[in-house]
């Protein structure tokens, strides 16, 4: 698959296959999402598989404020992958003539996390796995499910399995003319 159709073929998936995907794979995917660009090349995005069941149970019972929408694509999931990230790290650059910090310097590892994020998100669908992002979560108690070491915050779960049915259709999407601006 070439990357345009990889990008356009991608769906958010909540529907998977009573089959789980194997560690192999999965490492394979997470090989490729380390290639994601991040601040300063901190590369502080963190990536925790779950995949035995009685804790992924955990997850969708306590760890989506009840949101039940998510906790049935919880029932089907065959893993979840907890994105986190290393935190204090992007933001602030230091360099031997300087040290620069932007005013929106709180954003850049919540931005790092979302580039990762998408890049697990493609080389799962190129591997055959589909995804689905989930940023309604309870942060805080995921940590404490997985049992995260503290220096990072959990950013968003990308719950994940092989797709169970036909594929899922696109979702809408805004014509370019009302995104795109030249100046
Ligand atoms: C930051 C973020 C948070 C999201 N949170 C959820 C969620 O909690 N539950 C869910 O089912 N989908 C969630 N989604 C998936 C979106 O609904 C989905 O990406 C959007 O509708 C476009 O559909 P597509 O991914 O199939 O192209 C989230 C996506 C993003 C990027």
């Amino acid at each position: 698959m070439d990357a345009i159709e990889l990008i356009k073929d991608r769906r958010s998936v909540r529907k998977y296959k009573n089959e789980k995907v194997d560690r192999e794979t999965m490492k394979e995917i997470v090989e490729l999402s380390k290639w994601a660009p991040s601040w300063a090349n901190y590369q502080i995005a963190r990536y925790t598989l779950v995949d035995d069941d009685a804790v992924i149970k955990r997850l969708a019972d306590e760890g989506v404020y009840g949101f039940s929408y998510n906790i049935k694509t919880l029932h089907k999931a065959q893993g979840v992958a907890v994105l986190s990230f290393v935190k204090g790290k992007s933001g602030k650059l230091d360099t031997p003539k300087g040290s620069y910090e932007p005013s929106a310097n709180n954003v850049w590892e919540i931005f790092d996390a979302g580039i990762a994020c998408q890049t697990f998100c493609l080389a799962a669908h190129a591997k055959g796995v589909g995804t689905c992002i989930f940023g309604v979560i309870d942060d805080k108690k995921i940590g404490e499910i997985v049992n995260l070491p503290a220096e990072e915050s959990v950013a968003a779960l990308i719950v994940y399995g092989y797709e169970d049915g036909k594929h899922a259709q696109p979702t809408p999407r805004k014509e370019v003319d009302d995104i795109l601006r030249f100046v």
